[in-house]
């Protein structure tokens, strides 16, 4: 379990003032010029050497990603763009930062620009945001009137501004390129990759898009190393992160914790448990709607890292735990993922459009049990059919709940479908 005093955001709680002075009294803006003056090499090294995964959810390494970027400038402005429209269902860890914690953001945006030739970087925040960018807001004009944001950033030589963007509520302007599209004033649409963003990004300039947390933890690390964060969790799967848990626990909550814990253990130490006790659990979805649901007898051993999620066929995603206990309807609470992806699809490329349609429409009938038997691997067909065949990883987000449901909670479905089949349970019932 994380010590006290190795905890990156150290007012996550909102128990502390989140303004300058606050910041600046728990150890944030200190010696920021003289991390900028070891030089751009340093800075990613030490960002490759601490093994940061990105936050938002695909776990691609944060100081790789960063090294993509042009070392020379071709005549085009670079850009950092920091990705804060967390709109993944149960996801809320971000909000927190941004909330209570926002100064952590903006010493790291103007390090990571620093270290990508970025004089300018915008924030891109989820619409439905709104105590959240009042804050970010407040923090950025303190910023600015302290000497820490514009021309000679914080004393450090470099010239930098912030912009705040809002968005408008569409869960697709998460999508790195979507949302580049939104912030050039278009619909949210995916764009083709390649090129990524680091060739070709905002405004056709080289762009790092990185979420709000992975970019917040940035002046942490190199205050203390690169060594001190990668010494948490397991190689390949290194720091600490915020976690989340939402549904069915005692005490529902975001905490830091160090990767690579076992979900058992931050249940029962951060959530107060599962209501009625861990022989009460049922499933639980690891990461956000896009990660396939976990059985009990696998939420037993589950560790939360990228690779056991991996080789156990789920994703670590965001890490914010959707958590079901006994009395909960799993084919109904897929079939509720099923509609929301489909209502969010941009509806650009056909097996996404049509598939989610699809996919939802026949969970409806798993849920009523009128579905006939054979429907379930043709559902399972359907999942993979969408599955690598679109622009964009919301057709993938889409099938993997429902193939997650098949393969751990095949005869759950079946029994629906029997049950309704024999009369003894009108499809109204199973409905409810
Ligand atoms: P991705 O794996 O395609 O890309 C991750 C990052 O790595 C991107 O910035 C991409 O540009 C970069 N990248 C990947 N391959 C690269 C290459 N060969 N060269 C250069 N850069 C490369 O995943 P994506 O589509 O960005 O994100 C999907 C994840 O987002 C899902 O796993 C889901 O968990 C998460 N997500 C999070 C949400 C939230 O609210 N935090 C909302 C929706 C999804
Ligand atoms: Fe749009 Fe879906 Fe295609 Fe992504 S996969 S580009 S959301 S239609």
């Amino acid at each position: 379990m994380l010590k006290d005093e190795d905890r990156i955001f150290t007012n996550i709680y909102g128990m502390d003032d989140r303004s300058l002075a606050g910041a600046r009294k728990r150890g944030q803006w200190d010696g920021t010029a003289d991390i900028i003056e070891k030089g751009r090499d340093w800075i990613i090294d030490e960002m490759k050497a601490s093994g940061l995964r990105g936050r938002g959810g695909a776990g691609f390494p944060t100081g790789l990603k960063w090294s993509f970027m042009p070392k020379e400038s071709d005549g085009r402005p670079h850009y950092l763009v920091i990705n804060a429209d967390e709109s993944e269902p149960a996801t809320c860890k971000d909000r927190e930062i941004m909330r209570h914690d926002p100064h952590t953001l903006i010493e790291g945006a103007l390090i990571a620009s620093f270290a990508m030739g970025a004089h300018a970087s915008y924030i891109y925040i989820r619409g439905e945001f709104i105590r959240e960018r009042e804050a970010l807001q407040a923090a950025i004009d303190e910023a600015y009137d302290a000497g820490l944001l514009g021309k000679n950033a914080a004393g450090t030589g470099w010239d930098f501004d912030l912009y705040l963007h809002h968005g408008a509520g569409a869960y697709i302007c998460g999508e790195e390129t979507a949302l580049l599209e939104s912030l050039e004033g278009r619909k949210g649409m995916p764009r083709m990759k390649p090129p990524f963003p680091a060739g070709a990004g905002l405004y056709g300039c080289p762009t790092t898009v990185n979420n709000v947390e992975s970019i917040a933890v940035v002046p942490t690390i190199l205050r203390r190393g690169g060594a001190w964060f990668a010494g948490f969790g397991r190689p390949n799967n290194q720091g600490t992160k915020l976690f989340a848990m939402t549904g069915h626990v005692n005490t529902p909550c975001v905490i830091e914790e160090e990767m690579s814990m076992s979900m058992r253990e931050m249940i029962e130490k951060h959530g107060g448990g599962i209501r009625g006790g861990w022989d009460n659990l049922k499933a639980i979805i690891p990461g956000g709607a896009s990660c396939p649901v976990l059985p009990k007898d696998m939420c037993d051993e589950a560790i939360m890292d990228f690779d056991w999620m991996r080789e156990n066929k789920s994703s670590l995603g965001t890490g914010c735990m959707i958590v079901m206990d006994q009395n909960t309807d799993v084919i109904k609470a897929v079939w509720r993922l099923a509609k929301f992806f489909k209502h969010e699809s941009c509806g650009q490329c056909t097996p996404c459009r049509e598939g989610t349609g699809w996919m939802m429409r026949v969970m409806e009938r798993l849920v009523t049990g009128e579905a006939e038997v054979e429907e379930i691997d043709m559902l399972l067909s359907v999942t993979k059919q969408v599955e690598g065949h679109t622009i964009c990883a919301l057709g993938d987000a889409a099938a993997w709940p429902i193939q997650g449901l098949i393969r751990h909670f095949r005869d759950e479905i079946e029994d629906r479908i029997k049950y309704t089949k024999s009369g003894r349970i009108s499809a109204a019932v199973a409905a409810e």
